[in-house]
This record gives structure tokens, sequence and C-alpha cells, in this order.
């Protein structure tokens, strides 16, 4: 990986996107690093979760490099978008296992709306959220305009989209933007705990409440009949038996994933 560095903890994947001359800004190739991991995160049974996060102190990611912008026509910002939303954000949001944002420093443009499509997301306190694209004669292309009016409501997207206006941690917290203000410090470390609380639980009902959540904010599906099939569907495997059984037994569960 040229623009992403991996670690693994406890069977999570901590995936820093890394070009910190740049504030991380996502380039043609961090889309793509991002793609295949992603696609590594869905499918190798060893990872059960992720985190994502910026490298250096002082941005997680200041948006999409804008120095890739300036070739582009009609074609090429749609191609730009679409080929991102495809390959990446729908990816993280629509991941089975969960995936979340650790926000540790400026989250702008793509960086806010990268950090939107991931489950939910920690800042640390020095974290700035902001949809500045209207500043380039642009709007966001990533998802911005959905999932931030799902996270904040219609009101607050489009003030922050139509000045983009930066809000800092404290704001975001306000706005339910993000679950939780920690150090800059402590960040990661919130977001493993977390994490570790998840992995414990059933791996297939994890991914059954995500799609079940995610129909939720899907137009063309109705989440209640989305919930009504997952809920279904768990019946048959042999994680909810076990936890049914260890419940009955006063023990605590041992779940396979199956
Ligand atoms: N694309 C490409 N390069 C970017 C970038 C982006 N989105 N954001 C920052 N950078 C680069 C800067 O060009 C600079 O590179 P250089 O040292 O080679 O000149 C480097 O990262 C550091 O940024 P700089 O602007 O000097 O830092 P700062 O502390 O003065 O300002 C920001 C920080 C985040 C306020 C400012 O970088 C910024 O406004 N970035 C663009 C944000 C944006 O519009 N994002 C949406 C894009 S659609």
């Amino acid at each position: 990986m040229q623009t992403l560095s991996l670690a693994f903890h406890n069977r999570i994947l901590i995936i820093t996107i890394n070009r910190p001359d740049k504030l991380n800004a996502l380039n043609a190739t961090v889309i793509e690093e991002l793609s295949a991991t992603m696609d590594d995160v869905c499918n190798n049974p060893e990872i059960r979760s992720a985190i994502i996060t910026g490298s250096g102190d002082k941005a997680f990611v200041a948006g999409a490099d804008i120095s890739e912008f300036n070739t582009l026509d009609a074609t090429g910002g749609r191609a730009l978008a679409e080929k991102g939303q495809l390959l990446v954000f729908n990816k993280i949001e629509q991941s089975p296992k969960p995936v979340i944002a650790a926000v540790n420093g400026f989250a702008l443009g793509g960086g806010c709306e990268l950090a939107m499509a991931c489950h939910f997301r920690l800042a640390g306190s020095n974290a700035k959220f902001g949809q500045p694209e209207v500043n380039l004669g642009l709007i966001p292309g990533y998802g911005g305009t959905q999932r931030l009016a799902h996270l904040v409501g219609k009101g607050r997207a489009l003030e922050l989209i139509l000045t983009g206006n930066m809000i800092d941690a404290a704001t975001a917290l306000q706005y339910g933007l993000v679950n939780h203000v920690v150090s800059p410090e402590e960040l990661l470390t919130k977001a493993l705990s977390i994490l570790e609380l998840i992995n414990a639980k059933a791996p297939l009902a994890v991914a059954g409440a995500i799609k079940a959540v995610n129909a939720a904010f899907d137009t063309q599906l109705n989440g209640y009949d989305t919930e009504i099939a997952a809920f279904g569907a768990l019946f048959d495997t042999e994680d909810a038996k076990e936890g049914a059984a260890a419940f009955l037994e006063k023990r605590r569960a041992v779940f396979k994933g199956r």
C-alpha cells in the first residue's frame, strides 16, 4: 500500500490514511487502496471490524485531492463521484462488519463524507468537520448531501453545505454527527474498546443489524421487511441457539459466526 498503513489488533483492522503532508487528501490511489482494503475487511474471516483514521495529528482527511480536479470536465467529475461512491463509500456503509471512523483532526469534504460512510464516528477534541466544496464552486460528491442530511437533519446539513463553515467536535457531538468526543490521545483506545465489545457478539447478528438499520435510509427498501427477514434468518444460525442456551444455562455465550 502506498497511501494506507494497516495494523491488526485483536481482529480489528486499523486503516490509517497516510499522506500527512497533504492532510491525507483522497487521491485516486487512496480510493483504489481503500476499495481493496474494504474488500479484505468484508471477505477475510480473520477481520471482525475496522477503524479508519488519518495519519498525523492535524487531519483525518482534508477532502478529495483538489490537485486532481483541474483536468476534469462534466463527464470526468461524474465518474469521479460515481467511482468513489461505488468503490469506497457505499462499500464501507454496506460492510457486514462494523467500520468506525476515529476522526483525529480536519474531516472536510470527502473526509467528512468518509467519516459519515462509516457506521459511526468518534472524534478527538481537535476534530473539525465541514463540507467546503461550495468554496470551490462544487457540491459534495461522495454522498455528503445525503448522509449529512440523514445524520444531522436537513436544516443543519444545508447550513453546513451552503456556508462551507466548519464545526468543532463539541458541535458535531451536539448535532449527532459523532457519538463520542475524547482527547486525541484516547481516540484510538476508545475506538478499539467499542469494537472489542462488538466483536464479542454474534457476527451474523451484527451483520443483520447493520443491514436492517441501513435499510431505514434506503428509499428502495422497506426497512421493516428487511428487519423481519434478517431477524428470521438469524434463528437458523448456530449462534442464536448458542445465545439462548447460554442465557438459560447462566453462562457466557461463545459465538462462532455460524
Ligand atoms: N487536496 C489537495 N491538497 C490538500 C488538500 C486537499 N483537499 N487539503 C490540504 N492539502 C495540502 C495543501 O495544498 C498543502 O500542501 P503543500 O504543503 O504542498 O502546499 C498541505 O496539504 C497542507 O495544507 P495547508 O492548506 O497548508 O494547511 P493549513 O493548516 O493552512 O490549512 C486546511 C488546513 C484544511 C484548512 C486547508 O488545507 C484546506 O482548506 N484544505 C482544503 C479543504 C477542502 O476544500 N476540502 C474539500 C475538497 S473537495
